[in-house]
C-alpha cells in the first residue's frame, strides 16, 4: 500500500493556499523581525551594524523598489518625511531616467523581498556608482542585493511562496520604520516618536495581528461585494501606501479591476467612476481621519458602498456600510494592521472566484529582467 504525498500540499499545512498560510504567519514573522531589535523597557532600538551615529552624515534618503516592496518603501519614506528628513520613495524602473541628484551624503535604500529584482538591482548599482551609501532591506540572506549593497538589513520573514507578497510587506514596513527612527535619531539626537509609547505598541503588533486573524469579517465582506465592477481603496498619509497595496493585492489575485487613491484625490477625477458597483475601502490611521471620512462620504453619496477599516468606536463605523475592525494603536502602525484586513479581503474574493491564488497568471515571484 502506498500513500500519496504531495510535497506542495504538505508545505501548506492546514491551509488551502500558501498565501493564506503566509498571511497567518505574520504574527510570527513580525516577532522574528523584532527579536533583539527593540528594547521597550529601556526605550531603545538596536539594529546590529547600524549603530547610533551611522547615519550622521546623511542629508537625504532615496528608497528604490518595485511592486509591493515599493509600497513598503513609500511607507518608510513617509515616516522620514514626517520627521523632517528629505526623503523619497522611487520606482526602481524609473530611477535610471529620473533619479534625483545623488552625492556622498545620499543614502539609497533598496527594498526587495527576493533581493533579485533586476530593476531594483540596477537602481542600486546606479546609486553606488554615483557615490551614494547603499543599504538593502531584504528577506534573502546571500541574495544579489545583499551582496551588492554596502549593508543589508534582513527582515527575517521566512520563505514566501505565494507570488503575491503578504508577510514580507508587513515585515519590510516595520523594519523600514525602525531604520527610519535610527536615521532620525542620528540626525536630530532623538527619535521622531516617543519610544516609551511606540516601542511597547510595536511589541504588541504580533498579538494585534493575531486578534485580526482570529476575528476578521473579511470573508463575509468579500462575498457581499463579489459582483462589483471595480474596487477602490483610499487612505491618507501612511494610509495611502496601504491603499495602494490593498488595490495591488486585489488586482493581482482576483483579476478584478482595483485602484488605490490618496483620499483627497478622489474628488479630482476618480469620483467620475464611482457608482453603486464600486465599493470603496477606506483606511483610517488617525491622521486627519475627518478629512478621509469626508472624502469617503462623497463616494458614498454617489451610491458606493463604504467599507471602513478602523478600530471599533471610530466615527467612521457609524457612517460606513461595512466595517473591518483593527485594534487601537498609534498612527505609525494602524495602516499595517489595516493592511492585513485588506489582504484577507483579496484572498477571500479571489477564492470565491476560484482563481489560482498562489500563482496568478502572467506574474512571477521575482522578475529578473528589466
Ligand atoms: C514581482 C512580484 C511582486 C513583488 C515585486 C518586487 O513583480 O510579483 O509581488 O512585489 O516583484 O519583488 P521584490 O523581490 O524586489 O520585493
Amino acid at each position: 500500500e502506498t500513500v500519496e504525498w504531495d510535497p506542495e500540499q504538505a508545505g501548506k499545512g492546514e491551509y488551502d493556499h500558501f498565501m493564506l498560510k503566509e498571511i497567518h504567519e505574520q504574527p510570527t514573522a513580525l516577532a522574528q523581525a523584532l527579536e533583539g531589535r527593540i528594547d521597550p523597557e529601556n526605550a531603545r532600538i538596536s539594529l546590529g551594524d547600524f549603530e547610533p551615529g551611522t547615519f550622521e552624515d546623511v542629508s537625504s534618503v532615496q528608497f528604490v523598489a518595485c511592486g509591493t516592496s515599493y509600497h513598503a518603501a513609500l511607507y518608510g519614506s513617509l515616516t522620514l518625511k514626517q520627521a523632517g528628513i528629505q526623503s523619497d520613495a522611487l520606482l526602481a524602473n524609473e530611477y535610471s531616467v529620473s533619479a534625483p541628484p545623488i552625492d556622498e551624503e545620499t543614502l539609497v535604500v533598496a527594498v526587495t523581498q527576493s533581493g533579485e529584482t533586476a530593476d531594483t538591482l540596477n537602481a542600486l548599482r546606479h546609486a553606488a556608482a554615483e557615490g551614494a551609501t547603499t543599504v538593502t532591506v531584504t528577506n534573502v540572506v546571500g541574495s544579489t542585493a545583499a551582496r551588492a549593497a554596502d549593508e543589508a538589513l534582513f527582515i527575517r520573514a521566512g520563505p514566501e511562496i505565494g507570488v503575491a507578497a503578504t508577510k514580507t510587506f508587513s515585515s519590510q514596513a516595520v523594519m523600514l520604520t525602525l531604520l527610519g527612527q535610527r536615521i532620525v535619531e542620528d540626525q536630530f539626537g532623538e527619535p521622531a516618536v516617543d519610544f516609551e509609547t511606540f516601542l511597547p505598541e510595536l511589541a504588541t503588533m504580533p498579538s494585534a495581528l493575531d486578534d485580526i486573524l482570529v476575528r476578521s469579517d473579511a470573508e463575509a465582506i468579500a462575498n457581499r461585494y463579489e459582483d462589483s465592477q471595480s474596487y477602490f481603496f483610499i487612505g491618507r498619509g501612511l494610509g495611502f501606501p496601504v491603499a495602494l497595496e490593498g488595490a495591488l493585492k486585489f488586482k493581482e489575485i482576483t483579476y478584478e479591476h482595483a485602484e488605490g487613491f490618496a483620499s483627497g484625490e478622489l474628488k479630482h477625477g476618480p469620483l467620475a467612476l464611482v457608482t453603486p458597483e464600486t465599493p470603496v475601502f477606506a483606511v483610517f490611521t488617525g491622521e486627519e481621519d475627518e478629512k478621509t471620512l469626508k472624502n469617503a462620504s462623497e463616494a458614498q453619496t454617489r451610491g458606493a458602498p463604504l467599507v471602513a477599516v478602523c478600530p471599533e468606536g471610530h466615527r467612521a463605523v457609524d457612517v460606513a456600510d461595512a466595517h473591518l475592525e483593527i485594534p487601537e494603536t498609534v498612527p505609525d502602525l494602524a495602516g499595517l494592521l489595516a493592511n492585513v484586513q485588506l489582504q484577507l479581503v483579496s484572498y477571500y474574493a479571489a477564492d470565491a472566484l476560484d482563481r489560482p491564488i498562489d500563482k496568478p497568471r502572467n506574474l512571477a515571484k521575482s522578475v529578473t529582467v528589466e
